[in-house]
């Protein structure tokens, strides 16, 4: 008999197939009756999987009482309330350090494309617009200031991947970081302020939601870029779009949205925006890594083992 597992939502395909394979899996987000579908496993889920994004309530964790493990695919639990998770004797994994490469990746390839055009640029071509003329001008990257919201794992990957273009770096994270030379500053605001480009990196949820409010943004000012790596509740989205459909902000390069996958629509006219379908961590090697991940920590749990990426 294999063990049972909940799960919350569809994960990469593969990691779906290894769960299959060793799991009688239960497939919440098919259940057309969910009160139903709880009752009758409510004794006999002790582990789920879900996107860390996507989460699970506390509610839904109280109906399965004898639940001990919850395995998040992606590194932030903004979906999970962790410490109510923690009282009620449950533990939650994520899938850290294997996506930070490709993240910051992502990060560098926005803050490219957004300051030098290179999607407006590619439509340029494209269009034949080349024939009657050169394109408008861009914004240097090498050299110039970046700012960084969060210098956790992914943020250091990304202040690493700029200084090889010569930036500037400073940053602004909870706490002043040991052992790191780049200029700290204790508010967001200043930040901005200071920098050609803001790139936000750090974890989303309560305690960082609207962390670009409309002031940073302001302050960030109409020569500036905003990239967003982390979640689209790190920003005031509306603050955003009137800035950029105002010509109050230079350009934006965003991989996460409020409400994705809904996109404000306000953006897709706009030519110095460029938008991506939430895929920092979307490489083959990467999502492979952290579904196994999810795999490794379930697998920890049933054989009594420590788990290997706890929150
Ligand atoms: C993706 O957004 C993740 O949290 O891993």
């Amino acid at each position: 008999m294999k063990p049972d597992l909940l799960l919350l939502c569809p994960l990469f395909p593969a990691t779906m197939e290894q769960l299959d394979a060793a799991y009688t899996v239960h497939r919440y987000y098919q259940a057309a009756d969910k009160d139903a579908f709880v009752a009758g496993l409510r004794d006999r889920i002790t582990a789920a999987a879900t996107a860390g994004h996507h989460g699970m309530s506390v509610e839904l964790m109280r109906k399965f009482p004898k639940l001990k493990i919850v395995s998040c695919f992606g590194v932030g639990v903004d979906g999970i309330d962790v410490p109510a998770a923690r009282e009620l004797g449950i533990a939650v994994t994520n899938t850290p350090d294997v996506l930070t490469e490709c993240v910051a990746d992502n990060a560098l390839a926005l803050v490219l494309a957004t300051m030098r055009r290179t999607v407006f640029n590619d439509k340029f071509v494209r269009a034949g617009s080349w024939l009657k003329g050169n394109a408008p001008l861009a914004d240097k990257v090498s050299g110039n200031r970046m700012g960084i919201i969060g210098l956790g794992r992914i943020g250091k990957a990304i202040a690493k991947r700029a200084e090889a273009f010569g930036m500037k770096i400073a940053y602004h994270s909870r706490n002043r970081q040991n052992g790191v030379a780049y200029d700290y500053y204790d508010r967001p605001l200043e930040l901005a302020r200071d920098v050609k480009v803001l790139v936000v990196a750090c974890p989303g949820g309560k305690e960082t939601e609207n962390i670009v409010s409309s002031e940073v943004i302001a302050a960030l000012g109409k020569d500036g870029y905003l990239i967003n790596v982390s979640r689209g509740t790190t920003v005031d989205e509306p603050a955003l779009v009137d800035a950029l459909v105002n010509g109050r902000l230079a350009g934006a390069g965003l991989d996460v949205f409020v409400a994705e996958p809904k996109v404000p629509e306000a953006l897709f006219k706009l030519d110095n925006v460029v938008l991506q379908p939430h895929v920092s961590s979307g490489t083959h090697w990467t999502r492979a890594a952290m579904g196994q991940l999810v795999v490794d920590n379930l697998a920890a749990y049933f054989a009594g083992k420590p788990l290997l990426t706890q929150v």
